[in-house]
């Protein structure tokens, strides 16, 4: 099997990382493990390497987006996780929003903008959060707070930008199986879960299974398989919320479905199948054995 990471997104070092944590499992499980750093020749080198099937460890843009779930279905070769449709669809936070909204899934207001536009003024009353509509791991992320000036953008962030009224509370998320949601875990952080909280030991603490009511628990799960499935999704995903407590229910929304959650030793949907008493080589061989194309 070859186990495919890094890629050319801004994600590449997260994405070595899960990949180089997977293929350490994979072969725990006994399989026959190549790692494949995937560069732009990428297809040369599979047809070199034969594979029975491919581990997606990848994430963001061209390794999560549906690029390399394309690529695989033309050489028909079984992969994991999500397929091309469900990739590019949750890679685009915009697209993410009209699918929620269409299953009946709570979204807070957002809406796209140029970044010409985001710099001239603000776009929405603050607080509100600006991002690339199609990264992850919170790269390129601007809260904008009530009395601040509109944010002057980084030069890579890209032409059009995702403007999001700000939803305060904590920040919850749950892990999808298949046809079953894992469990509701509770990010605490000092301040917000950025990258470096995100990837640094000791950068945020998870408590798992997340101390709140029963009923929000409960509509995480069941928020986190219909958008799972409203999407189109396959094998593992991970949607993440946002629960303003003081608000009850009515308080949770949803923010993203990752395809690709990460699978690095401080990462989420690993700790939430430890809680379902699967080890990290059984999640992984799980996957493999959903693989398809
Ligand atoms: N985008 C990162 C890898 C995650 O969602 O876990
Ligand atoms: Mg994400």
């Amino acid at each position: 099997m070859a186990v495919l990471m890094g890629g050319l997104s801004a994600e590449r070092e997260v994405s070595l990382v899960s990949g180089r944590e997977c293929a350490v499992a994979l072969r725990e499980a006994g399989y026959d493990v190549v790692e494949v750093d995937c560069g732009p020749d990428l297809a040369l080198r599979l047809s070199d390497i034969k594979p029975d099937v491919c581990f997606n460890a990848l994430h963001g843009r061209w390794g999560e987006d549906g690029c390399v779930q394309g690529l695989l279905e033309w050489m028909a070769i079984p992969y994991t996780h999500s397929g091309v449709l469900a990739s590019a669809l949750a890679m685009d936070k915009a697209k993410t929003k009209e699918v929620y909204a269409a299953a009946g899934l709570p979204v807070v207001n957002s809406v796209l903008a140029t970044k010409e536009a985001v710099e001239a003024g603000h776009v929405l009353p603050p607080p509100y959060v600006v991002k690339p509509n199609n990264e992850g791991s919170s790269v390129g992320v601007y809260i904008v707070h009530p009395g601040s000036n509109a944010p002057r953008l980084a030069s890579t962030m890209p032409a059009q930008v995702m403007v999001e009224t700000y939803a305060p509370g904590r920040e919850l998320t749950t892990t999808v199986m298949g046809d079953r949601a894992l469990g509701v875990t509770d990010i605490i952080t000092d301040g917000w879960y950025d990258y470096d909280a995100k990837y640094k030991p000791g950068g945020s603490r998870h408590e798992c299974p997340a101390n709140v009511p029963k009923d929000i628990a409960d509509a995480c799960l069941d928020y986190a398989l219909r958008a799972h499935r409203a999407l189109r999704c396959r094998g593992v995903s991970r949607t993440d919320f946002r629960w303003d407590e003081s608000r009850g229910l009515a308080g949770l929304i949803l923010l993203e479905t990752n395809t690709q959650p990460g699978m690095t030793p401080t990462s989420l949907a690993p700790e939430q199948a430890a809680m379902q008493g699967m080890s990290f080589a059984q999640f992984c061989d799980w996957m493999v054995k959903d693989a398809s194309c």
